[in-house]
């Protein structure tokens, strides 16, 4: 343990050091827990390897170091010169079936933000568009390793070549994708397409001001002839702090963009990277697509179908007895699946001494993953029939893209019979619910550390609303889905899977989602969730926390009127939670308290969007006072509506609808 730490606080002391004397490097081999910025499609998969893009078309998928990078060398005074670098990495294009066109290519990118707002996918690789290609403003350096020819390129060159590009893509330099060694007149020509991990060496002199690319499959040595060399002086193009990364993009053809491992240096040479220790990206066999022949392309098909039928129910039936969790057809594009073998001794065979805890939609245990030693939390989920299969899997693929700090990332998904598991990372401090509510040995979260929480909760709803490619509703915000890790951040879990349930129910059925005491008026009527209606239960947890009181303590104790009522009567602050005795920011407590009740506003509308809220809770807006006569009496209305859906005999407000609401079997 004690070595762990001192050996963390070394790695940290010499890349300080290091990044002092204007040399910084990174290594990374594999991705597993990297600090990397993904952008859009991008994910890293269980494996370890870095997805830029999938099978989805017109997406673009980036990844950066975050460090901001010192590009310029004071000491090169009284000209101020671009310090040498050097990148090393490995990638690999996987088309998104054996044999089909594929699109697009990749870049190793240097530039000054992370973001490229506006820019287009396919041929602009997700860092310029029409407008903005070739602008000296982008200070943008690139190098494009690509699969199709752009309008851009050169007329000369073939779809498969390597490019090096400034400020847009017309290529200053490019030549087709191949390798050679000084002696030798042989040049072998790498297929870019080949799903075959490749190497990349990009080194710039700061002295000679040329850029090197070369390239070469990892299975032969660096070759001694670079592919490009190519004098250019880059003062010009970069600006002096940048980020380096990557970017891909897909069109109408697709294909899986995968990196394996990646260093950088700044003034030296990159680290070098041990290619056998890299993850593998998945293998593909591409066999050539068939001639055209009016008898075969007619006659083979319907024989070989009524073969390959017969031969897919036998091979059913064994693969069924052999092995349950063999993979189907579609299955294979699925790349953050598990091993239920793996799941299975990572759980000690689902063993309740391992169960976390049961909620709404399973049974949750802890693991430890065999080889990797990595803890995850596995949430069993049994489901009566295996159909939607398929839409579920695309639905988990989708959300297994997500990733925010103060999500629990969804790291993967198996599915064994009717027993759906879905694989999250393991968030130790357990749920805010617990820490609230059922602490050991007295812990009281302090004001602190609750602020804290709250700003996590409402940048993790940040992201899933407004951030991500597609807006996620979380539908079941409350303090038991929020876990807590070690340095006492929050982290959303269980989002999106609500969203996993629509698929399996016939759409005439409006079950409401969600869970007593965190529903909306409007939710309640309609059925219809929406982002207002996640922020509706993000006042109330704002509430809780502020207060240490659930939202429905008995049939008559209603927190968001109690908290109203005291903010009637001018004495807001005795809505405080008593355990804190009285050690906060009075200002920020009335702060927290009334963004509380404007999130739980009974009209939709009133509530603030999760951007409003998070800068309001920092600081950087005033809350506009809530007039309080008006106010309450509208509350007061809508909470008639809103106690009914109570079940006489309730006495927790965290029976979850979704249990009872739900049929899982359907
Ligand atoms: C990353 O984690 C996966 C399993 O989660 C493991 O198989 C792989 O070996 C790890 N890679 C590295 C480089 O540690
Ligand atoms: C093109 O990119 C620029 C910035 O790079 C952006 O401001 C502009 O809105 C984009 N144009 C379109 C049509 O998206
Ligand atoms: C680029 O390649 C040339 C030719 O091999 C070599 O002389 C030069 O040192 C290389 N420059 C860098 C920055 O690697
Ligand atoms: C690369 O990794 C392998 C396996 O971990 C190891 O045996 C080998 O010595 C390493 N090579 C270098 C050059 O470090």
């Amino acid at each position: 343990m004690a070595m762990g730490v001192s050996l963390a606080c070394f790695v940290i002391f010499v890349f300080y050091v290091s990044a002092l004397s204007v040399q910084a490097s990174f290594l990374y081999h594999g991705f597993n827990n990297s600090d990397l910025i993904l952008r859009q499609g991008a994910s890293v998969e269980a494996s370890g390897l870095l997805r830029l893009t999938d099978s989805t078309q017109f997406v673009i998928g980036q990844a950066f170091n975050p460090n901001a990078h010192q590009m310029f060398d004071k000491s090169s005074e009284p000209v101020l010169d671009v310090s040498s670098f050097s990148t090393t990495f490995v990638f690999a294009i996987v088309p998104s079936s054996p044999g089909s066109p594929v699109g697009y290519g990749l870049a190793f990118v240097m530039a000054p933000s992370t973001t490229f707002p506006g820019a287009a996918s396919e041929h602009y690789l997700g860092l310029f568009n029409s407008s903005s290609n070739g602008k000296a403003s982008n200070h943008i350096f690139a190098v494009e390793f690509d699969t199709i020819n752009g309008h851009d390129d050169p007329q000369n060159s073939k779809g498969n070549h390597v490019g090096i590009n400034k400020n847009g893509m017309r290529s200053s330099a490019s030549e087709t994708a191949e390798y050679s060694y000084y002696g030798s007149d042989v040049k072998t020509e790498v297929y870019l397409d080949s799903g075959d991990p490749i190497q990349a060496w990009i080194d710039y002199s700061r002295h000679s001001k040329v850029v090197n690319v070369t390239i070469a499959p990892t299975n032969v040595d660096k070759p001694t002839e670079p592919l490009i060399s190519y004098p250019i002086n880059l003062n010009s193009v970069l600006k002096e702090t940048m980020f380096v990364g990557f970017s891909a993009s897909t069109g109408t053809e697709t294909s899986f963009h995968y990196i394996s491992g990646w260093s950088f240096a700044i003034n030296e040479q990159a680290p070098a990277l041990n290619v056998s220790q890299l993850p593998k990206p998945p293998k593909v066999d591409i066999s050539p697509p068939s001639k055209f022949n009016p008898l075969l392309t007619v006659v083979v098909p319907i024989l070989s179908a009524m073969t390959l039928m017969g031969i897919w129910f036998l091979a059913s039936l064994f693969r069924r007895r052999l092995r349950d969790d063999s993979l189907e057809e579609w299955e294979r594009d699925c790349p953050h699946r598990f091993g239920y073998n793996d799941l299975y001794k990572a759980t000690k065979g689902f063993k309740d001494s391992e169960l976390l805890g049961s909620g709404g939609f399973g049974s949750v245990y802890r693991g430890v993953l065999p080889f990797t030693g990595s803890e995850i939390a596995v949430k069993k989920i049994t489901r009566n029939s295996t159909q939607g299969m398929r839409e579920f899997a695309a639905e988990i693929e989708s959300l297994g893209r997500l990733r925010h700090k103060n999500l629990v990332n969804l790291q993967g998904w198996c599915k064994k019979k009717n027993d759906l598991l879905l694989v999250y990372d393991y968030v130790s401090n357990g749920s805010l619910d617990s820490l609230l509510y059922h602490p050991k040995h007295n812990f009281v979260l302090n004001w602190e550390q609750r602020i804290n929480i709250l700003k996590g909760v409402a940048g993790g709803l940040l992201y899933l609303h407004e951030e991500w490619e597609q807006v996620v509703i979380h539908r079941d915000v409350k303090p038991s889905n929020v876990l807590i890790d070690v340095d006492m951040n929050a982290r959303l879990s269980d989002f999106g899977l609500a969203r996993l349930y629509d698929h399996d129910q016939v759409s005439h059925t409006t079950s409401v989602v969600g869970t007593i005491g965190y529903i909306s008026p409007e939710l309640a009527r309609t059925g219809k969730a929406s982002k207002t209606t996640d922020v509706f239960a993000y006042g109330v947890l704002i509430l809780e926390v502020a207060c240490g009181r659930r939202p429905l303590e008995s049939d008559i104790f209603i927190l968001v009127d109690w908290v109203m009522e005291c903010h009637e009567r001018g004495r807001i602050l005795d809505a405080a939670d008593p355990k804190l005795s009285a050690v906060y920011d009075m200002n920020e407590m009335e702060m927290v308290l009334q963004l509380g009740l404007l999130c739980s506003h009974y009209k939709p509308e009133a509530r603030p969007s999760m951007r409003q809220v998070t800068r309001y809770l920092n600081g950087d807006d005033q809350i506009r006072s809530v007039h309080p006569p008006n106010y309450s009496q509208v509350t007061f209305q809508s909470s008639s509506g809103f106690t009914q859906f109570i079940p006489p005999s309730s006495q927790t407000s965290s029976a979850s609808f979704i249990s009872t609401s739900i049929d899982l079997s359907r």
